[in-house]
């Protein structure tokens, strides 16, 4: 059959409320503009983030009740510790409440201040987390990467010349090399197994430790079943074990791939590594056998890790991600290509040619999807990555991107073709929308607290920019 369906059918449903453009209008006011702010009950689809917002399977409710609460030594942790050390071959595996709490534990344990972390993309609170630690987070995407129309297989790629370049002029002064899978930053972008290869060999040659962030692990592995020659008939399993194979650790948000609503993990092959990251643990985390979880949470994740990589859960994931980009390019909506693996990126940029990227392309475009929809989506431009410097002059981010990201299980098809219908519109009427300014900016992580104005439109975007639906 053509039809890719759903692999499930729904059991419990949540009901959405529906809001006027007026109600909408005032709620986001209230907000400063920051779709962070808003309340869930006033949006109508919610696509801010795919982390800890999508649906559990019966299986995963049924492990919660066997969830063991005990503070130390529970079956929960050998079923979680079992699931994580099957699915990766690491074998030292170290709970903790979320992805950033495993990368709070590692980077001040493993960077002294003034050194070089390279990532193909640093997602936002792993940068920050580097920066905490007094290190700096260098970016190496792969040169495809800033095409953001092009069709290349693996624009997650890190930029291996660049890598080899870094590790040689920062000699003993690279505390590790991390790659993102798939790179979210980056429009959610695979990264092949022989990119990831490259840097295996490289990191021997200099001697560095090489972590993945492996939040996407699952669907950067049935991107590479689709995409990279010779690995059709390999199971999605076995692809992420070749990609963990190739790496000395990893960190995970299990809000993404564990199908959790909440969990992550560090695991790692150094043992004395793993003993200095559990005794920071239990200082802020929890004790080793339960991180910052709950019992039942372990179990849900050790579920979840186990149905992720099923086939016929990865078709249908991407497959509908695949729906959305598809009928938005048909249209002219500039959208970031290939689909990426948990959400639609559209290029704001290109969406809103009259606006400069210091008028917040990107925020401007998701304020309208909330308003003429009620759909909450995220900035991923110069709101979210681009730097302030200590006399406050602003350089921009690579690329000004709205972020839908598709919660796993959770919205239809009919879901996604009303989403389709709000961008129809927003982008007929894109010429009326006006630039964005910031009014209040936290320190760090700005894009989540920072309050902004919206200003009137200046000028008339080219007509020859046309493709109106
Ligand atoms: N690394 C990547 C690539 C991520 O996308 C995230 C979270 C984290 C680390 C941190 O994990 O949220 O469990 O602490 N990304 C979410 C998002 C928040 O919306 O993309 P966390």
């Amino acid at each position: 059959m053509k039809t890719i369906i759903e692999p499930f059918r729904i059991k419990s449903v949540e009901p959405i409320r529906m809001t006027t453009r007026a109600e909408r209008e005032t709620a986001v006011a209230r907000a400063g503009w920051n779709l962070f702010g808003l309340d869930s009950r006033d949006v109508v689809i919610d696509l801010l983030t795919d982390s800890g917002t999508g649906a559990m399977s019966s299986e995963q409710w049924a492990a919660i009740m066997r969830g063991d609460e005990s503070y130390a030594g529970a079956p929960s942790f050998t079923r979680f510790e079992s699931a994580v050390r099957e699915l990766t071959g690491l074998p030292h595996v170290i709970p903790t409440h979320q992805g950033r709490a495993a990368e709070h534990l590692l980077f001040p344990a493993i960077a002294k201040p003034g050194q070089v972390v390279p990532n193909n993309t640093h997602f936002d609170t792993t940068r920050a987390n580097v920066e905490l630690a007094g290190a700096v987070a260098r970016d190496l995407p792969c040169a495809a990467s800033r095409d953001a129309q092009g069709l290349a297989p693996f624009k997650g790629d890190i930029d291996l010349a660049a890598l080899e370049r870094c590790l040689a002029d920062e000699r003993d002064n690279v505390p590790l090399v991390m790659v993102t899978v798939t790179n979210n930053a980056g429009g959610g972008q695979p990264v092949s197994l022989a990119n990831l290869r490259g840097v295996r060999a490289l990191c021997d040659r200099f001697r560095v430790p090489f972590f993945l962030d492996a939040c996407r692990f699952a669907e950067n592995a049935y991107l590479i079943q689709q995409r990279e020659p010779g690995q059709r008939e390999r199971r999605i399993a076995d692809i992420a074990r070749s990609m963990f194979d190739l790496a000395d650790g990893c960190t995970m948000s299990a809000k993404k791939d564990g199908l959790a609503n909440i969990g992550g993990f560090l695991a790692c092959r150094d043992a004395n590594l793993a003993d200095e990251l559990r005794t920071r643990l239990v200082v802020t985390e929890g004790f080793p056998t339960y991180g910052g979880l709950a019992g039942r949470d372990l179990d849900a994740i050790a579920q979840g890790l186990r149905e992720v990589v099923e086939q016929d859960y990865q078709e249908y994931r991407h497959a509908s991600i695949r729906y959305v980009v598809e009928r938005l390019a048909a249209r002219g909506i500039p959208v970031l290509q290939p689909a990426g693996g948990h959400a639609i990126f559209l290029d704001a940029a290109r969406f809103l040619p009259h606006l400069d990227w210091q008028d917040y392309p990107g925020q401007a475009l998701a304020i309208e999807l909330y308003l003429a929809g009620g759909i909450r989506a995220c900035e991923i431009g110069s709101v979210m990555l681009g730097r302030v410097d200590p006399k406050g002059v602003e350089t921009p981010a690579p690329h000004e991107l709205v972020r839908l990201a598709i919660p796993r299980r959770t919205y239809t098809q009919s879901h996604m073709d009303y989403v389709i219908e709000v961008l129809e519109e927003v982008w007929r009427d894109r010429e009326s929308i006006g630039a964005v300014k910031i009014e209040h900016a936290p320190r760090v992580l700005r894009h989540f607290r920072a309050r902004f104005a919206r200003m009137p439109a200046r000028k008339a975007a080219p007509a020859s920019l046309g493709g109106r639906a």
